[in-house]
């Protein structure tokens, strides 16, 4: 990129086109991702900004059968109990969604929260501590947005116990767990939000959202 942003009306373009085109995938064709590909785009989320630059999250990508098979049966247990929290007369309409791309990904990538992590000094974590959770958010964001600018697709899986994860995975029982992304090719070309597809929620326009003072 040659041009600076506001020169560039291509460089805009194709980042909006980018905004437009993340979905959230929930149904993988069976075709692998390269382990390299994965790394380009762990690359890029790694470039993802935080707070006084601790980078305090840790990127673990799943590939082996077993541990996603825990973790989609820790899905399945999840659900059932979220389905009591939702109101009644929206429970077989939640039964009925997706919700998970998680049996067809052929990669899992997990985003957990390093507590221990010490190189940002503390800085700006004292009075708002959540800031190292939302810079691990940003890195999965980062990585969400970069799986379609490489041509794949990917979904959030918050449908899930964080503890029953960090086992299936064998990780540092005191990391956090979160984000869980479903990486893979797309087997849907949604072209709009699932969930709106299937008439659980819309997509409202900025205005309700937007306040001036
Ligand atoms: C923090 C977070 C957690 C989410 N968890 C789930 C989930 O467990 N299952 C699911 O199907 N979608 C999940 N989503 C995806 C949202 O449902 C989705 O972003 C929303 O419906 C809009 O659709 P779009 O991403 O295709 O624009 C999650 C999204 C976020 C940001």
């Amino acid at each position: 990129m040659t041009a600076s942003p506001d020169e560039d009306t291509q460089f805009l373009t194709d980042f909006q086109n980018l905004l437009a085109a993340r979905r959230n995938e929930v149904s993988f064709l069976d075709r692998d991702v390269s382990a390299e590909k994965i790394e380009d785009m762990l690359a890029d989320a790694n470039m993802a900004p935080s707070v006084g630059l601790s980078q305090p999250w840790r990127f673990v990508e799943v590939r082996s059968q077993e541990r996603r098979k825990a973790v989609y049966q820790n899905f399945l247990h999840a659900r059932q109990i979220e389905i009591e929290t939702i109101e009644a007369d929206k429970r077989a309409h939640y039964a009925k969604l997706g919700l998970t791309g998680l049996d067809s990904a052929p990669v899992h990538v997990a985003f957990f929260l390093d507590n221990s992590e010490q190189r940002g000094h503390g800085l700006g974590v004292s009075q708002n501590p959540l800031a190292l959770n939302y810079s691990v958010a940003l890195a999965a964001y980062t990585f969400w947005l970069t799986t379609y600018a490489h041509g794949l697709a990917s979904g959030w899986v918050s449908i899930l116990e964080p503890e029953a994860v960090t086992q299936a995975l064998d990780v540092p029982s005191d990391w956090e767990l979160v984000a869980y992304m479903c990486v893979g090719y797309s087997a849907t070309a949604l072209d709009g939000p699932d969930l709106e597809k299937r008439k659980w929620s819309r997509r409202q326009t900025l205005d309700p959202y937007f306040l001036k003072k």
